[in-house]
């Protein structure tokens, strides 16, 4: 066994240097006593409204819930807009279309763009074309790569529906005009589940939008959809944000940029790495050549900001599983995002869009791996995944069936 160790997320070096700050900012939540909601969370919520640059940021129990709350705020889902479709990708977290789903709401999943990964606007706006009842648009900014709002706005407006972003991945990713994630949709929401860029101690999320009266239905249904107190016009759910975690919030929240360039640092420390090596990045398809079957994310668009919540790398089908068995053998942590796209899950069989509909989703969850970006990672640690993955990749290279041909096998 090798003696360098990579985990895939090393919280603990994160907590380290701020250990005696969140420690004073729990132990001041103790004094208090006031634990759901109240004065830390207004503030973590004014704090996200400035530093993503939304009218308004209500927080809630976790980024599932931002989605339902979201959802619930522009009337899809349970308080009357039931059977509405809302187009979202299959490759993605399971939320996505699990929270669309539980309001009674269908999910329409629709494929992905295999450069970016994210939902293809073209194949959207057809989507939108031939669905019935469609009640909104919700595309992920997946891996925090945000999709290209221009082009999203135009097409919920041209359909007249709402643009909700899942910008669980993204918070504190902009686009290709430089806006934030979460600021050109008619809602955004953000997850603080400890492993994304701005983490918790446990479960948390927050909805943006720049709505006056969208933000005003968000905070009701955050309390059963409460108002005045004992009286419910709305149906909504117990979504409140802890002030244990708000308080943790605000104090990593101060690090936050310095997270985010550490985390594209060590993206741009893997790309130059592994181009160096042979890769190309996936604006090349797997299987159209190359010195090495490996590709590298595409960079963000001029003007737009990846902050890789997720640093994802592309191999060939066959060879997945066995080098992420090798990485592991390296004592290199991984993980699949995700091995099954949403079409496929066997709670959603009803739906009808049996494997093979979604191809280019099919294939990434096949065939990708998230590699460790941590901020806090050294050159010598992303060497030896630089090292280790070149390595397996040059050993097995020949044995593989890439679709269209192996590395060098295929034009280009
Ligand atoms: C794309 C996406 N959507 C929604 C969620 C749900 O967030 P949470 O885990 O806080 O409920 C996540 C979290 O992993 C996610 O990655």
């Amino acid at each position: 066994m090798s003696e360098i160790t990579v985990p895939l997320l090393d919280l603990k070096a994160q907590y380290a240097p701020i250990r005696e700050e969140i420690r004073a900012a729990i132990d001041e939540v103790c004094d208090a006593q006031w634990f759901v909601l109240g004065p830390n969370v207004t503030a973590l919520e004014e704090e996200l409204a400035a530093y993503t640059g939304a009218k308004h940021a209500i927080g809630c129990g976790s980024g599932s819930d931002a989605i339902l709350l979201a959802l619930m705020a522009l009337d899809i889902g349970c308080n009357g807009g039931h059977n509405g479709r809302v187009l979202c990708p299959s490759y993605t977290f399971f939320a996505t279309g699990g929270s669309t789903a539980r309001l009674g709401a269908f999910p329409v999943y629709v494929d992905i763009d295999p450069v970016t990964y994210n939902m293809d606007p073209e194949k959207t706006r057809e989507a939108a074309r031939n669905t019935e009842n469609l009640a909104a648009i919700m595309p992920v900014h997946l891996f925090g790569q945000c999709v290209d709002m221009t082009v999203y706005r135009e097409i919920a407006d041209e359909f007249g529906v709402p643009l909700i972003e899942d910008a669980a991945q993204a918070i504190g990713s902009k686009d290709e005009t430089g806006a934030m994630a979460g600021t050109r949709g008619d809602a955004g929401c953000f997850s603080f589940f400890p492993s994304k860029n701005l983490g918790g101690f446990g479960e948390g999320g927050l909805v943006t939008t720049n709505d006056d009266e969208t933000a005003h239905r968000l905070k009701l249904l955050r309390v059963h959809g409460m108002e005045p107190k004992y009286y419910h016009a709305m149906l909504g759910l117990n979504s409140r944000l802890d002030a244990i975690q708000a308080a943790v919030l605000r104090v990593k929240l101060r690090s936050l940029e310095a997270w985010h360039e550490g985390r594209r640092a060590n993206a741009a420390f893997y790309d130059k790495a592994f181009a160096d090596a042979g890769a190309r990045t996936t604006a090349t398809p797997l299987g159209a050549g190359g010195d090495l079957p490996l590709r590298t994310p595409a960079p963000a668009v001029d003007g737009a900001r990846h902050i890789y919540n997720q640093y994802v790398i592309r191999v060939p089908a066959d060879l997945r599983d066995d080098l992420r068995a090798h990485l592991g053998s390296k004592n290199i942590g991984t993980e699949v995002y995700y091995p099954v796209p949403l079409h496929m899950q066997a709670c959603f069989a009803w739906l009808n869009q049996p494997e093979g509909t979604l191809p280019e989703s099919e294939a990434a969850a096949r065939e990708t791996i998230a590699l460790p970006v941590y901020p806090e990672l050294t050159d010598e640690q992303k060497q030896h995944v630089v090292d280790s993955v070149v390595g397996y990749l040059r050993d097995h290279a020949g044995s593989t069936s890439v679709r269209g041909g192996v590395a060098g096998s295929a034009a280009g």
